[in-house]
């Protein structure tokens, strides 16, 4: 196929034992992909729901069914859309479309685990509009218990029915039925990404507790705490199912580096200046004191400038749980008047298309390409798929933000 994606036997049906794609059409999950994941996430989670019913009433509906309804009635489906378009623009075909949508469902239950656990550690009441799991599983015994005892209880049920979440994910990964070489691909894709959110989320916490306010400690628990589950591995593994060559592989992964990366500094945008649109109320990330970039440039170019009136708004409102909506209004005309706002969005903006051009680099099918590189611009919240990814030649792009190493620093 010249000018298109490389792939060894593309055309080839699945080796025996693969799961197949019996009744799967590719051209309904392309029109669909939220829908398809929907479809099979129904299916799955229907026959887990059962089994916890076999095993006891309570922890089926209490546990069991509330972590198939969360996962099944929000979310975006992100992550199984890139995992999708990475399939395809691999030229992933439909002996690979099954695997496919049973490993984008298990993504998206990692991201129930991820959301679940995430809403305890940063005591957020609020999650895709509702209550956060652990504030709903609070009210379900709190006419037995203490106002105390019901608030641990919460806590404690949702670490429960993260780890269940997290458990069906590997479960469903583990039985789906791929090539020994696939197999191993996927194995070490999933189990790295695993350990790679927890590390994150651990720095996040561990940036909060000792007020941590260095550039690279944001960038690096950005990048493992999101990025990688978010963007860069949901696309490593659909170019693993397809096949996909070393040199396809390392630009997807490396488009998905800086869009993930970007990603989250845009959530960090959102928490404190957005309108609620992910169902969270305004401000925590201020209130909790989390490790952000946003707020490692305010402070930084504070200092520089020896601003010691936004020096002490930041040090009277970080970490602040009580902080009133007036305070939570200073902080944000600090993160403005310092420009680490504008300065989160340049670099936004600058990862975005290094993004792009680590994508235009890949020898892609068109179409799928054309998805992915829509889907990995939305991610970044930026307006528009433009001016960084022009028609014609495309100058090398710089690599990925190594984990090791702060991406660049705060000057313009
Ligand atoms: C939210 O992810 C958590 C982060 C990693 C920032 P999404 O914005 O993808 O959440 P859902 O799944 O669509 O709710
Ligand atoms: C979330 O980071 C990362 C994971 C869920 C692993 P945040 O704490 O910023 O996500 P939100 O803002 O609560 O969705
Ligand atoms: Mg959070
Ligand atoms: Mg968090
Ligand atoms: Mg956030």
């Amino acid at each position: 196929m010249p000018g298109g994606p490389q792939r060894a036997g593309a055309d080839q049906p699945p080796p025996f034992g693969e799961t197949r794609a019996v009744g799967t059409d590719l051209g309904a999950v392309d029109l669909d992909v939220s829908a398809a994941v929907n479809g099979r996430l129904d299916g799955l989670l229907a026959e887990r729901t059962a089994q916890a019913r076999d095993l006891d009433p309570v922890f089926a509906s209490d546990l069991a069914a509330r972590v198939a309804r969360f996962t099944l009635e929000g979310g975006k489906r992100t992550r199984a859309q890139f995992l999708w378009w990475a399939l395809r623009a691999c030229g992933g075909t439909v002996g690979d479309a099954e695997a496919a949508l049973r490993i984008g469902s298990a993504l998206e239950l990692i991201q129930t685990c991820a959301l679940i656990h995430d809403d305890v550690m940063d005591g957020s009441r609020l999650r895709r509009g509702q209550p956060a799991v652990h504030a709903e599983l609070e009210g379900q015994y709190a006419g037995c218990v203490s106002a105390a005892q019901s608030g641990r209880f919460g806590e404690s049920a949702a670490i429960l029915a993260g780890d269940l979440a997290l458990v069906w994910a590997d479960d469903i990964v583990a039985d789906t039925g791929l090539s020994p070489e696939r197999a191993e691909r996927v194995r070490a894709l999933w189990s790295a990404m695993r350990m790679e959110m927890v590390a994150g989320q651990y720095l996040d916490i561990q940036g909060q507790v000792t007020s941590t306010r260095s550039l690279a400690h944001a960038i690096r628990a950005a990048c493992l705490k999101s990025a990688l589950y978010s963007v860069e591995r949901p696309l490593a593994l659909g170019a693993a199912l397809a096949d996909a060559d070393d040199s396809t592989t390392a630009a997807l992964c490396s488009a998905g580096r800086c869009v993930g990366i970007a990603f989250q500094l845009r959530d960090d945008l959102n928490d404190i200046f957005g309108t609620g649109q992910g169902g969270k109320p305004s401000g925590g990330d201020i209130r909790s004191g989390k490790p952000t970039y946003l707020v490692a440039v305010a402070e930084a170019r504070a200092q520089a400038r020896d601003d010691r009136g936004a020096l002490n708004v930041l040090r009277d409102s970080l970490g602040r749980p009580g902080l009133s909506p007036d305070g939570l209004a200073r902080v944000r005309e600090v993160l403005v008047s310092t420009g680490a706002r504008a300065t989160t969005e340049a670099k936004i903006d600058r990862l975005a298309a290094q993004g792009m051009r680590h994508l235009e680099s890949a020898t892609l099918d068109l179409a799928g390409r054309d998805r992915l590189r829509t889907l990995l611009w939305s991610a970044t919240g930026t307006s528009s798929v433009g001016t960084a990814v022009s028609a014609g030649s495309h100058p090398a792009p710089p690599p990925a933000p190594s984990l090791l190493v702060a991406a660049d620093g705060i000057r313009q």
